[in-house]
């Protein structure tokens, strides 16, 4: 195992290029097994997740080449196995989006059930309300959820009772092979919903009403394999964007999209930073101090919950008091005490933390917890006064492609050494 060390140092300054969306590559992934033959998937960041996903449709019977770096090809013509297994899901609960595909497909899917993670329960109920009403039979048992058609699945209207992404990519992909048409109501908007929609209308489905809260599809009876590049990852963005801010930087980020960045460009404006896009750039300058601004978390287009520990290590170095609220899920709040370590002035209280920001953190020993409290952390260390070593870093290599590499390159001082905690089952 690796941990990260990291001497807090001066602003950064520079250029950094964003990697394609984890959460956009995974359902892309998952949906190649909709079609016989081969598809392509450029643009694919290299992340422990995007190697599980595609080990995983591996399993499942696809053929998979990686052209280059970023590049796969996956041959889905033979796919048989109907399985995900408890030695793979248990890794990443996203596996779950090999569901609604392979019900399409083969008319069976069997899936481990995810189990509860480090911030919170997330149950599937569902993607499995949705599936049900498309016709199958749903039967929970010995820790796996096995999903039968017996024959086509049926279209119908389904109003998902609260929002989320990959329930609604989940019934997506089984609607799309459906007879007739399926109206998905209270739909997830995210950006990531509407590229995977892009794909599977490259593959052939009518999809219409994505990016909106009402999704509706006419069913195909076959779909063909298609090429696609990946969308930029706007949570890796949205990290440099803060890593900008909380070191008092002058950081330009390429290849990501503005546009996917309003909530958090409009809290680091109100904060004080100045920030300027272009196209597919977005500049950041923080030269004036940092003010305390509240924010809560709620579905997209409102302020992402996968941008909230990061958001909450720069209020605690931010002149004045602020409030993060955490709607989304209801243990999202790991890094809290470890950026206390650091010196923060936090308080919780439900879904609520209170914070003081003080003139600097102070370097310490910490530990990731999941995803994005290790990189809350990095954001910490970086502006942090000494050493800050960070250990169990597999979190961060679960979503973030070179952090490190990319980090030196601004200038940050931050290196990858050996040791640094024993990775969970
Ligand atoms: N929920 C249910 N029942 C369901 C599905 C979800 O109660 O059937 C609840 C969850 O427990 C949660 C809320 O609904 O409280 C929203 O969860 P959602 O289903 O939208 O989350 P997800 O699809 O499992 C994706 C991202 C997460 C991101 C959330 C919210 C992927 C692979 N994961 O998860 O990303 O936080 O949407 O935007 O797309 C991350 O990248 O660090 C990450 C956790």
């Amino acid at each position: 195992m690796n941990k990260i060390v990291i001497e807090g140092n001066g602003p950064l300054k520079g250029e950094v290029k964003i990697s394609g969306a984890k959460n956009a590559a995974l359902p892309m992934f998952a949906a190649t097994l909709l079609a016989p033959g081969a598809s392509i998937l450029e643009n694919v960041p290299d992340l422990m997740d995007t190697r599980t996903i595609a080990k995983l449709v591996e399993v499942l019977g696809a053929r998979i080449e990686k052209t280059d770096d970023s590049t796969y090809a996956i041959d889905c013509s033979d796919i048989k196995n109907h399985e995900a297994p408890y030695s793979l899901v248990k890794t990443m609960r996203a596996s779950c989006l090999v569901l609604g595909p392979l019900l399409a497909r083969l008319g069976h899917a069997k899936v481990s059930l995810p189990g509860g993670c480090a911030i919170g329960e997330r149950p599937i109920d569902q993607h499995l309300k949705g599936l049900s009403a498309l016709g199958a039979t749903i039967d929970l048992s010995h820790g796996y959820v096995d999903i039968h058609a017996s024959s086509r699945l049926k279209g119908a209207r389904i109003t998902m009772d609260i929002i989320t992404v990959t329930g609604v990519m989940n019934i997506m992909m089984a609607a799309v092979l459906a007879d007739g048409e399926t109206v998905i109501e209270n739909a997830a908007r995210e950006p990531e919903v509407i590229a995977l929609a892009d794909f599977l209308r490259a593959m052939g489905a009518n999809i219409k009403g994505d990016g909106t809260a009402t999704i509706t599809i006419e069913g195909v009876t076959s779909l063909s394999p298609a090429r696609t590049a990946i969308i930029p990852d706007r949570i890796e963005a949205g990290t440099f964007m803060v890593a900008a801010a909380i070191t008092g930087g002058d950081v330009t980020i390429t290849n990501a999209n503005p546009k996917h960045m309003s909530a958090l460009s409009g809290k680091l404006k109100e904060a004080g930073c100045e920030i300027s896009t272009d196209d597919f750039k977005i500049r950041v300058l923080a030269k004036n101090g940092i003010e305390a601004v509240n924010v809560t978390t709620a579905p997209y287009p409102g302020f992402p919950t996968d941008m909230q520990a990061q958001f909450m290590a720069l209020m605690s170095v931010a002149n004045g008091a602020s409030v993060v609220e955490e709607t989304i899920f209801e243990n999202r709040f790991m890094h809290v005490a470890e950026l206390k370590r650091m010196g923060a002035d936090i308080k919780l209280s439900g879904n609520s933390a209170m914070i003081k920001g003080i003139k600097k953190l102070s370097g310490a020993e910490v530990m990731a917890t999941d995803l994005r409290a290790s990189a809350s952390l990095v954001l910490a260390g970086l502006s942090a006064e000494g050493r800050t070593v960070i250990s169990r870093v597999y979190h961060l290599d679960r979503g973030y492609e070179l952090m490190e590499k990319k980090l030196e390159k601004l200038g940050g001082i931050i290196r990858r050494e050996p040791g640094g905690g024993s990775k969970k089952p």
